[in-house]
């Protein structure tokens, strides 16, 4: 793993999200619904890239399947754990980790097939990502909505989807191949989406 620059370990998200997964935390390594969903699809060859990946099945599970995959997190500690699980299965020559802040980070431009995006929310990093998709490369990313703030005051509006988003945050060029809520239990609800970048038209 790249180590992240020294005066990057007092980012507040790192430090929060490493306290999260220290001592006591255990990773399922499950891979998440949605990359289940759209690694079934029919996708262009390339990468897959796992924006906010935590210590990420999603990012285990395209990798048993062959593909090179880049997992980006704020946490260094989460991708130790990604990156212990990846080599335990020898699958961590195809596993990149980068220790980064996604606010920051920026996709090589029509570079992967897959993009993810699960439990993390923020419109201007979603727009960052949309153009790192290969053309025919999916997009499956997944938020709770600002109905969850019922459930959870505390949760701030601005990690939360409005109604339609994402697709409705989506540029020209992408075709929605669904968009779905689902309720999880007392936190609120979950909406993901899986839409396709379209192929070049003629020249
Ligand atoms: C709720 S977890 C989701 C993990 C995984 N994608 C999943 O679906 O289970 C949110 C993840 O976002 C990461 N994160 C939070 N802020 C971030 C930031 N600014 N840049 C990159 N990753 C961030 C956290 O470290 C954490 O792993």
């Amino acid at each position: 793993m790249e180590e992240p620059p020294s005066d990057a370990a007092r980012h507040p998200d790192r430090v929060r999200w490493n306290a999260r997964y220290g001592t006591g935390f255990t990773a399922s390594f499950a891979p998440h619904p949605l990359a289940v969903a759209a690694l079934a699809l029919d996708l262009p060859p390339g990468p897959v890239a796992d924006l906010a990946s935590g210590p990420s099945g999603s990012a285990l599970l395209a990798a048993a399947q062959g593909r090179a995959v880049t997992a980006v997190d704020v946490s260094d500690v989460a991708l130790g754990l990604l990156g212990q699980e990846a080599r335990r299965r020898g699958l961590d020559h195809l596993i990149t980790l980068v220790p980064a802040d996604l606010r920051a980070w920026r996709p090589v431009p029509g570079r992967y097939a897959l993009m993810l995006g699960t439990g993390f929310w923020d419109p201007a990093v979603f727009a960052v990502a949309v153009p790192g998709l290969a053309p025919r490369g999916v997009l499956g990313w997944e938020a709770f909505t600002t109905a969850a703030r019922q459930a959870r005051p505390a949760l701030p509006a601005a990690w939360c989807l409005r109604p339609g988003e994402p697709a409705t945050l989506l540029p020209a060029g992408m075709t929605v191949i669904s968009q779905e809520d689902r309720p999880d239990g007392q936190r609120g609800t979950r909406r993901g989406l899986l839409a396709r970048r379209d192929r070049p038209g003629p020249a």
